[in-house]
């Protein structure tokens, strides 16, 4: 089998501390793979630093974008920028290390062995949360059981950041566009992996804490993981209910056929 050529993409806000050191351990880890830093005209100077780094080894590259436009769209462009330039996978993962670079061929085995989406997973068997306070642990859970309620998924952690899609998929995905900024992207690019047939597989991680900088969720992130969870929940049950009820309406008026649609 020819090497699958592999693109980690690292969205950065104000990095400046977390991002050496991360792109070092990747570098080491899996040596063969490309990067490319997406920054968003980080105020501290990750951008520029970025821009350092990537002069000094070519298989680094930067995407500059013009402000903080969140999560989601910063990943969506760096797919876009890699599945431009042909790379068979695309990984997603944090610049702060919480990611550990070492896992990474985890994902990437579990691509190679068939997978569309391989998601490194902290809530399944094996998979391991280390320093993470309790109110952010207990949000973690919170999320993914409400995500796995209201929109029907088996994913055990639909909100994990760190991923590795087989390049159709990201296509597919990068097709339908952004609709989430947050980190709602993330149940949001599982659900519609999920939803048109995907294979999704979840591999045991370790996630640490960072050591450097800090987290950007807000609670502007968590209302808006809310509210559009509750939204695609509803719309997904209503679409079931339609269903459900023009099947009804065919057994009433004496038609025999089977369902059709989802
Ligand atoms: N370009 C860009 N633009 N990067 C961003 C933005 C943005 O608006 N917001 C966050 N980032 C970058 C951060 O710099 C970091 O590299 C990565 O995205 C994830 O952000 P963190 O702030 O480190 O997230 P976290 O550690 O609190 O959250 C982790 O867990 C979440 C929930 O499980 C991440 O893995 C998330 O992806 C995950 O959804
Ligand atoms: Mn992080």
């Amino acid at each position: 089998m020819t090497p699958q050529r592999v693109l980690v993409v690292i969205p950065t806000y104000n990095e400046r501390d977390a991002l050496p050191p991360t792109l070092a351990r990747l570098r080491a880890a899996v040596p063969d793979a490309h990067v490319l830093v997406v920054d968003d005209a980080s105020p501290d100077g990750t951008g520029l630093l970025a821009d350092e780094l990537s002069a000094d080894d070519p298989v680094v590259e930067v995407l500059h974008r013009a402000g903080k436009e969140g999560l989601g769209p910063a990943y969506l462009a760096g797919f876009r920028h890699g599945l431009d330039r042909r790379f068979d996978v695309l990984v997603e993962m944090d610049a702060d290390a919480s990611h550990r670079p070492e896992q990474l061929p985890r994902l990437l085995e579990a691509v190679e062995r068939g997978a569309d989406l391989a998601i490194g997973s902290r809530w399944v068997p094996g998979g391991r949360v280390h320093d993470w306070p309790l109110p952010r642990l207990l949000l973690s859970r919170a999320a993914n059981t409400y995500a796995r309620l209201a929109l029907g998924l088996r994913v055990r952690d639909a909100t994990a950041g760190f991923r590795a899609y087989r390049a159709p998929l990201a296509a597919q995905l990068v097709e339908a566009g952004p609709a989430s900024q947050g980190y709602c992207f993330q149940v949001d690019m599982t659900r519609r992996s999920a939803r048109g047939g995907a294979v999704i597989r979840e591999v045991p991680i370790d996630f640490d804490e960072r050591t450097e900088g800090a987290s950007k969720m807000s609670s502007a992130i968590v209302r808006e993981a809310l509210v559009k969870v509750t939204l695609w929940g509803l719309a997904l049950r209503s679409q079931q209910l339609l269903t459900a009820l023009r099947y009804a309406g065919r057994l009433v008026s004496g038609e025999s056929s089977q369902p059709s649609g989802r």
